[in-house]
């Protein structure tokens, strides 16, 4: 199999020095950065918009995706992919058309991801793997870093994983939230290949890739 993938997740960062902790998670060797976008109404936190990504992706060459924690996707698609995001997340429990919103992304060009929350089925997403690079299980509720991993979550990641071993397409299962030490091997062994991780990555700020080291030989 693949080496795992490390995606930080921009929520424990600094705000005020935004652009030099990205080129310190890029330096630590981290494979992608997830914005956390969050409209305070799906979820109840705000945070940052397209201009924000957009400055930021002036100061680094890695990776970004955008994770959609927002009502209504749809009007800002676009504004994402111009700020410079190659993978665009949005949840199965805000589009109404989710079919439709995923194939705007792909006519986008941008890769297209779908996340479920903790109580939604995978069912909601198992007639659109056609159109997707990545699947996102929420092992935890939206909204904040910081939370615990809910280990009730590790059956839904091997659903996941035979879902999209049937597809027969490169799709990521990528799983986020409480990822670290101590929960990161049972997310790998139920499936996950793409490990979206926060607080845990920031537990040594100074030691980062040591820490990204530790959490990768986990995660094998
Ligand atoms: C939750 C965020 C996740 C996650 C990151 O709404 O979307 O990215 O919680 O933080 P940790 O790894 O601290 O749970």
């Amino acid at each position: 199999p693949s080496r795992p993938r490390i995606v930080a997740s921009i929520l424990p960062a600094d705000f005020a020095r935004l652009g030099e902790e990205c080129r310190a998670l890029q330096d630590a060797g981290i494979d992608r950065i997830q914005w956390d976008v969050m409209d305070g109404a799906f979820v109840p936190n705000l945070t940052v918009g397209p201009d924000v990504i957009a400055s930021v992706r002036r100061v680094v060459d890695i990776g970004f995706e955008a994770h959609l924690m927002v009502e209504r996707p749809e009007p800002l698609l676009r504004r994402w992919v111009e700020a410079g995001c190659e993978i665009v997340i949005v949840h199965a429990e805000t589009c109404t058309h989710l079919h439709r919103t995923l194939t705007q992304l792909v006519e986008l060009g941008v890769r297209a991801g779908v996340a479920v929350n903790p109580a939604t089925p995978l069912s909601a997403v198992a007639h659109v793997l056609d159109l997707v690079d990545l699947v996102l299980v929420m092992t935890v509720n939206p909204g904040f870093g910081g939370q615990a991993y809910l280990s009730t979550m590790e059956s839904k990641i091997a659903e996941a994983r035979a879902l999209i071993d049937r597809a027969g397409r490169p799709i990521e299962l990528e799983v986020d939230g409480g990822i670290g030490p101590d929960s990161i091997a049972g997310a790998a062994r139920a499936g996950a290949t793409t490990f979206c991780i926060g607080s845990a990555l920031y537990r040594r700020p100074n030691a980062m890739s040591e820490e990204l080291a530790r959490l990768r030989q986990l995660a094998t």
